[in-house]
């Protein structure tokens, strides 16, 4: 008894090693790796600054919150791919030299957390944008704060296909439609970009 016992769970053991590796494969939609919720920031939604549930801007003193029309999937074509979500930025004015001017473009790029958490860590870009007039855009993370897409965390979190958006290759496109939409809006194509994040936020180029 003990014998085929051992032998049945060697038996498990190997159709389990061969299986894996192929079902791993096949339920991998997308080459960027997979991100996760860091559990501390499920129930933070608003801090500092109050934004806005329009869709517009809403003005603050040094911030103005806006919200872009972003596209669910870059890479593919399915009907799903053309869903959009509001995805928030914020724009901070207060040393911007113009478009006129050399003055560049900084723009931080969120990391595993609402926006407003990187607002109030990142001191060097208030640090350096004086001296460069430079204008401060901050842009979160999708799947994180205000910018999650299938109209709440509970739905975008639901399942696995809805979860398959959340890569960071995804969110370096993001990134990179809300930087030409700014330019274009601040008429400011010919403004230079300095890309800043911390941590993960930091580490995205290698996806680019
Ligand atoms: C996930 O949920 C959505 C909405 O109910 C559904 O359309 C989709 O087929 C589901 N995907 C999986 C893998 O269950």
């Amino acid at each position: 008894m003990d014998t085929f016992i051992l032998l049945s769970c060697l038996l498990i053991q190997c159709f389990l090693m061969i299986i894996t590796p192929t079902m791993s494969q096949q339920s991998i939609p997308f080459e960027g790796p997979r991100l996760s919720a860091h559990p501390e920031f499920k129930s933070v939604s608003d801090h500092g600054i109050k934004a806005s549930s329009t869709s517009t801007s809403s003005s603050n003193t040094k911030f103005r919150t806006y919200y872009y029309k972003q596209t669910l999937d870059h890479f593919n074509y399915r009907p799903d791919s053309f869903i959009t979500f509001n995805h928030r930025y914020v724009i901070d004015f207060q040393y911007w030299g113009g478009a006129k001017t050399d003055a560049p473009i900084f723009v931080n790029l969120g990391a595993e957390a609402p926006l407003e958490l990187d607002m109030k860590a990142i001191g060097f870009l208030h640090e350096q944008a004086p001296k460069l007039k430079a204008l401060i855009v901050f842009i979160e993370h999708r799947y994180y704060g205000q910018s999650v897409p299938f109209g709440s965390r509970q739905e975008a979190f639901m399942n696995a296909s809805r979860l398959g958006y959340f890569t960071s290759t995804q969110a370096l496109a993001d990134y990179a439609e809300v930087i030409l939409h700014v330019k274009k809006m601040l008429m400011a194509e010919r403004s230079p970009v300095v890309v800043f994040g911390a941590s993960y936020g930091g580490s995205k180029y290698p996806a680019s």
